[in-house]
Parts: C-alpha cells; sequence; structure tokens
C-alpha cells in the first residue's frame, strides 16, 4: 500500500502548520464541545465589512462580473490601488506594470519570496515576526536571519542592527510596522536609515503594510514614498484588515516591473486571478469613503488601552504599549517560575484547556516569553478573558 506520508515532496516537510490557525482549531473544537471560550487568539477585525463595500460586491453579482479577469486584477483595481497608495502615501506607482492583486496580503509576499529567492539566501528577519515570513522562506529553500530585538526599547528594530546581520548572501530584509505580534511601530527616520542600508548593499526590502492604517499616535507613512525606493522596495498590501475585509481575500504587491512580473507569472500557474465580485469590492473600498477607518482606530485604542491597564495590574506580567495594530505580547514568564508550566506553548495550552482562553503562544512569533492577545474583539470579552487570564496567573505562579 502506498506510504502517504513517505511519498510527500520534501520541501513540505521545510513549513509547519501555521500556529494562529492551530489555535483557532483548537478553540473551535472546545466550543464545539460546549466550552465557554473566550478568543483572543483571532488576528481579525470584529467589524464587519462596511456596507457600501458589500453592495459593490451585490453590484458586481448582478452585473454578472462573474468571469475570470487578467491574472494580476483587473487594470481598474490595480489602478484604484495606485492611487490609494498615492493619497495615502505620496507614492507613484503604475496600476499596469508595478502592481499586481493577489489573494490577500499573505500571497502577495508567498509570491514575492518564491519569486525572489534562490536556496541558500538569506533573508533578514526580526522577532518577533509573524509567523508566516519564516515558512515562507524555507519552502523557498532560503535561509532565515533573525535578528533579535529587545522588550525594552519595544522590539523595534534599528539600522544598525540589521547592518551587522547582512552578509553576500543577503537578499532581502523584511520589515512588518506596525508589528504582528508586538505592536510595534517604526518611526519614519529609523526606517528611513533601514531602506539606506538595503539600497545601499543592493539588498530588496519588503515592507509588510497590513496594519499600516492603525498606528496610535503617528501620521501613517510608507517607505515607498522614500527617493528611490521603487527600485529597492516591495509593497505587501492587504485590504484584510484595514476594510475588515478578511474574508474576501485582497491583497496586493507594489514592486519594481520585474518582480511584478516574476509575480504574475507564477500567479497565473497558481491562483490565477482573485475573485472577480472581490475585485469590484475592493475598487469601492480603494475609492470610496475611508471613514470607517478612523472610526475602528479610536476603538481599537479604547481597548488597548484598557487591556494594557489590565495587564500592567497583573504583578510580574511586563507589557510593552504597543503603537499599532490590535494586538498585544505581554510577558508572562512570571508564570514559569513555580516549574508548573514550561514555555509558551505550555501557557496557551493549560491557558485554553483549563481557563477556555484562546491565546498564541510567543513561540509562533520567535519569542517564548510572551503569548499574543488580539483585542480585535468587545469590551465584554476582553473583561472576562482578562478576569480569566489574571486568575490562572494567580493560579500557577
Ligand atoms: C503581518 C501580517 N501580514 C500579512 C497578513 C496577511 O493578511 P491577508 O492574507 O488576510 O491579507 C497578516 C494577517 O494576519 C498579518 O498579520
Amino acid at each position: 500500500m502506498l506510504q502517504a506520508t513517505a511519498e510527500l515532496a520534501e520541501r513540505i516537510s521545510t513549513i509547519s502548520v501555521s500556529s494562529t490557525m492551530k489555535v483557532a482549531a483548537d478553540a473551535e473544537r472546545l466550543r464545539k464541545e460546549g466550552a465557554d471560550v473566550v478568543d483572543f487568539g483571532a488576528g481579525e477585525p470584529d467589524f464587519t465589512t462596511p456596507v457600501n463595500i458589500k453592495q459593490a460586491a451585490i453590484n458586481a453579482l448582478d452585473s454578472n462580473f462573474t468571469k475570470y479577469t487578467n491574472t494580476g486584477g483587473t487594470l481598474e483595481l490595480r489602478d484604484a490601488i495606485c492611487e490609494r497608495h498615492q493619497k495615502d502615501f505620496g507614492t507613484n506607482y503604475n496600476g499596469a506594470t508595478e502592481c499586481m492583486v493577489t489573494v490577500g496580503g499573505k500571497h502577495a509576499i508567498f509570491n514575492l519570496i518564491q519569486a525572489l529567492i534562490n536556496p541558500g539566501d538569506e533573508v533578514i528577519i526580526p522577532v518577533p515576526y509573524w509567523v508566516t515570513y519564516k515558512d515562507v522562506v524555507n519552502y523557498a529553500g532560503g535561509v532565515c536571519v533573525f535578528v533579535e530585538t529587545d522588550e525594552s526599547t519595544g522590539f523595534e528594530v534599528s539600522a544598525g542592527l540589521i547592518e551587522k546581520h547582512i552578509t553576500p548572501k543577503t537578499k532581502l530584509v523584511i520589515i512588518n510596522s506596525p508589528c504582528n505580534p508586538s505592536g510595534g511601530v517604526l518611526s519614519k527616520e529609523e526606517f528611513r536609515a533601514i531602506h539606506e542600508v538595503t539600497s545601499k548593499r543592493e539588498i530588496f526590502l519588503m515592507t509588510d503594510e497590513c496594519y499600516c492604517q492603525f498606528v496610535y499616535d503617528a501620521a501613517p507613512f510608507s517607505i515607498a514614498a522614500a527617493p528611490g525606493a521603487k527600485e529597492n522596495v516591495v509593497v505587501a498590501g492587504s485590504l484584510s484588515k484595514t476594510y475588515a475585509m478578511t474574508g474576501w481575500r485582497i491583497g496586493f504587491a507594489l514592486a519594481p516591473v520585474p518582480v511584478i512580473g516574476a509575480m504574475m507569472k507564477l500567479q497565473s500557474h497558481s491562483t490565477s486571478n482573485p475573485t472577480s465580485i472581490s475585485q469590484k469590492a475592493a475598487v469601492e473600498a480603494m475609492r470610496g469613503p475611508q471613514d470607517s477607518i478612523p472610526t475602528m482606530l479610536a476603538e481599537y485604542r479604547r481597548r488597548r488601552d484598557f487591556v494594557i491597564d489590565r495587564l500592567r495590574k497583573i504583578p510580574g506580567v511586563s507589557i510593552v504599549m504597543p503603537k499599532g495594530a490590535f494586538y498585544a505580547y505581554p510577558n508572562i514568564s512570571v508564570a514559569y517560575k513555580s516549574g508548573k508550566i514550561k514555555n509558551s506553548l505550555d501557557f496557551a495550552n493549560q491557558l485554553l484547556t483549563s481557563a477556555y482562553v484562546a491565546v498564541v503562544p510567543g513561540e509562533a512569533f520567535g519569542t517564548n516569553d510572551h503569548i499574543r492577545i488580539s483585542y480585535a474583539t468587545s469590551m465584554t470579552e476582553l473583561e472576562r478573558g482578562l478576569d480569566r487570564l489574571q486568575k490562572f496567573i494567580d493560579s500557577v505562579r
């Protein structure tokens, strides 16, 4: 009989199941068994997609806009994305040649890394990092070079630190600001300095702008607007969080013409175009009213302040104030002292099975003393979950 696992391609063993997806599945299983689970694991807005965007999709259906489109998205949407990016950040991309639409931001990142990275190429990734980067680089045969950052400096990476990790094999630096999971936001000056280092060394710089509009204390900016940035910067963009459109699966890339060409070639043999109906909705997201963004941001700020205040009241727990996105990344290593809990995975498992609170272990993001709490959920749930978290820590410390 065919041994299915033995016959799988070797490269599939270079990646592991996304930890965030695993948490969601475990929480779902417990919920089905009747448990009252508070979910801090989900990395998605609890808001609904704005009505005007939904209406655009309904109109697309009614007018039978249900066929294949160009692989990289309609020109209408590519132009709309470039216009939006120009309005928001002052960039200047050409929709026809320097932009493509992908099946979510994750797909833009996957396409880019597969199109850019040769086996042995090094990719610099600051820690803590979003889970997917590591696996996608490994899948391409690349080598992840992790740059440790410090909690005491808000987990922020610097140009100096990046430069220390550059070797002749470095091909790409990945920056995610605001950062999932830490909520860290790079200053414009530091980001520009990182860009200067990469362009001087002729290294690509990928900026993951998934949370670009959710910045609390500064004006959002894109490094792609810096002088000379278009030569080596690749923007991985997403509509998922900004417009509460996670299920619509629309992301995009803005990149030099040959890079877009290569990514497009890959996409043409995998997904082809992103869903036609979602593309019409995305045009409305880009060109329609933008007032849902400040509304969501104000609510996230209120929740952030509440969550941070509560976490600071738990003895032994430390927390960096998140400057963007909708995650808190507390250090819970105080719970390891009694020996009842060994690491962040153990913490998350026990918290879920004994207190019914779902969080993502820091291990998934490259640090072992933390858990990620998503505060993209209601104040009632935050209150309930934080009460349980506090009791749980008290019981194991
Ligand atoms: C940092 C970061 N980048 C990219 C993505 C991709 O989002 P999507 O594929 O839904 O556009 C996510 C989603 O959680 C994320 O957290």
